[in-house]
């Protein structure tokens, strides 16, 4: 059977952009800024994401356009005979624990979403938006229909197929989160106290930096908003034909990616310094956050439902992508159809989904890691530990496994002086600055 391809180079920009682009810029963006000091945070994670993510973006979508392979095969046909593939799995690895707790965040704004619809949440309901939601998440029949409904979207764009799918679906749904993004990041600048927000997200506490733990959450951050190392963009580039230019292309998806967490930042901080919420509450911050902006806005009932509804589909971009690396490498080594392969993965990841709700109710007090509770626990091992690793692997192997001619063809630099500035980055910087930053987590230095 013949690879599916994208419809245009457009089609591939679009469906990156909606891989990065979702509840990682939005939902985890804040959360992890709030826990981390805000300002300090900011700066750490855009250095992050100039000097190690977009290089990697290019190499991890390069990979796979050179391969025209999943996550796994990938290695295995452009290093044949190596040990490299088995790299491969952490990303498959990866992409069942992040799809595991992104599907009860995405179930949690579609519940917002329908709260919308009935008007429910138009104003305040008894217990405030932040005991609503308490009660909510810790419910444990509710949310896991919104989660299972989201898994069941999820599969269907999946099963669709690359082009009419994932392609189509991407080119409403981002323009028209970022138009709404501008719009509340202005109306929340204007609130009643909005400076204090700007300033704890825009001048940084310097002693922050002296933190261990500020250092991997942004590395972190870069990788998960840019969705990279776990071989999402190396599945999407491997879709993608030979003759389409790849390097002005990540620098566009990296420039979007981070321009909606900013946005993003300026519309939730101010608020949240307006309504005197802890910028530190941890995954519900934008779900306590949002809904009071839009009680304040007129017309917030319509705004909150537009926004919850672009969220979702932001997220549903997002999760395709997810989904679509291990149903790309199962369906080649097993010779499954598509429809099989993403439900049954889908049906996994669900089952893992299930136990992330949970951990909200009856299973709070289950904490894996230190003291993070079970969607902690999986974000920090998959975001802070996996993807910089299948990152760093990523790296590894275009800066030495190919010869920098190779690297250089296969990235569309041969004869580009920026082409060698980035070949000393994934070569040199990267794997040195991910090392220390994980060093350094450790406790070492
Ligand atoms: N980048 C996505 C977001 O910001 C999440 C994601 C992570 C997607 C890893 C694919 C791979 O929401």
């Amino acid at each position: 059977m013949e690879r599916e391809k994208w419809g245009t180079k457009l089609g591939f920009m679009l469906a990156a952009m909606g891989s990065a682009v979702g509840l990682g810029n939005i939902w985890r963006f804040s959360f992890v800024a709030g826990n981390n000091g805000g300002g300090a945070f900011l700066i750490l994670y855009l250095l992050f994401v100039i000097l190690i993510a977009v290089p990697l973006l290019l190499t991890e979508v390069s990979i796979g356009r050179k391969a025209q392979s999943d996550v796994v095969g990938s290695y295995k046909k452009l290093a044949p005979g190596t040990p490299w593939f088995l790299t491969g799995f952490f990303g498959v690895l990866s992409a069942f624990l992040i799809l595991g707790f992104y599907s009860v965040v995405a179930g949690w704004s579609i519940y917002y979403f329908t709260n919308y619809i009935t008007g429910n949440f138009a104003t305040q309901p008894a217990g405030g938006y932040e005991g609503a939601f308490g009660m909510f998440i810790s419910d444990s029949w509710q949310p896991l229909f919104w989660v299972a409904l989201f898994m069941a979207l999820t599969i269907f764009i999946v099963v669709s197929g690359v082009k009419k799918g994932i392609e189509a679906a991407n080119k409403i749904f981002m323009p028209i989160l970022a138009i709404l993004l501008i719009f509340l990041a202005f109306y929340s600048i204007s609130l009643e106290g909005a400076s204090e927000g700007l300033r704890f997200l825009f001048s940084p506490d310097w002693s922050a930096f002296s933190e261990p733990s500020i250092y991997i959450a942004a590395l972190g951050q870069a990788f998960f908003s840019l969705s990279l190392g776990m071989g999402a963009m190396l599945t999407y580039g491997s879709y993608l034909s030979k003759e389409h230019k790849l390097p002005g292309a990540t620098m566009g998806i990296g420039l979007m990616d981070s321009f909606f967490a900013i946005i993003s930042g300026i519309v939730i901080f101010p608020a949240v310094f307006a309504f005197g919420i802890d910028p530190s509450s941890g995954p519900p911050l934008v779900f306590i956050t949002l809904p009071s902006i839009f009680e304040q806005l007129p017309f917030g009932g319509i705004v909150g439902l537009v926004f919850f509804f672009a969220l979702v589909l932001a997220a549903l971009s997002s999760s395709v992508s997810i989904l679509e690396v291990p149903t790309a490498y199962f369906m080649r080594v097993f010779n499954w159809s598509r429809r099989f392969t993403s439900v049954l993965m889908g049906a996994i990841m669900f089952a893992l989904g299930i136990i992330v709700s949970l951990g909200f109710g009856i299973w709070s007090g289950v904490t894996p890691i230190g003291d993070n509770g079970i969607l902690d626990s999986m974000d920090y091992v998959a975001s802070n530990i996996l993807l910089p690793l299948g990152g760093l692997t990523m790296a590894l192997f275009v800066g030495w496994y190919f010869t920098k001619q190779q690297a250089l063809e296969a990235t569309d630099f041969t004869g580009s002086a920026i082409g060698n500035v980035w070949y000393i980055i994934i070569k040199f910087v990267a794997p040195i600055l991910i090392i220390l930053i994980f060093l350094n987590a450790l406790g070492f230095i």
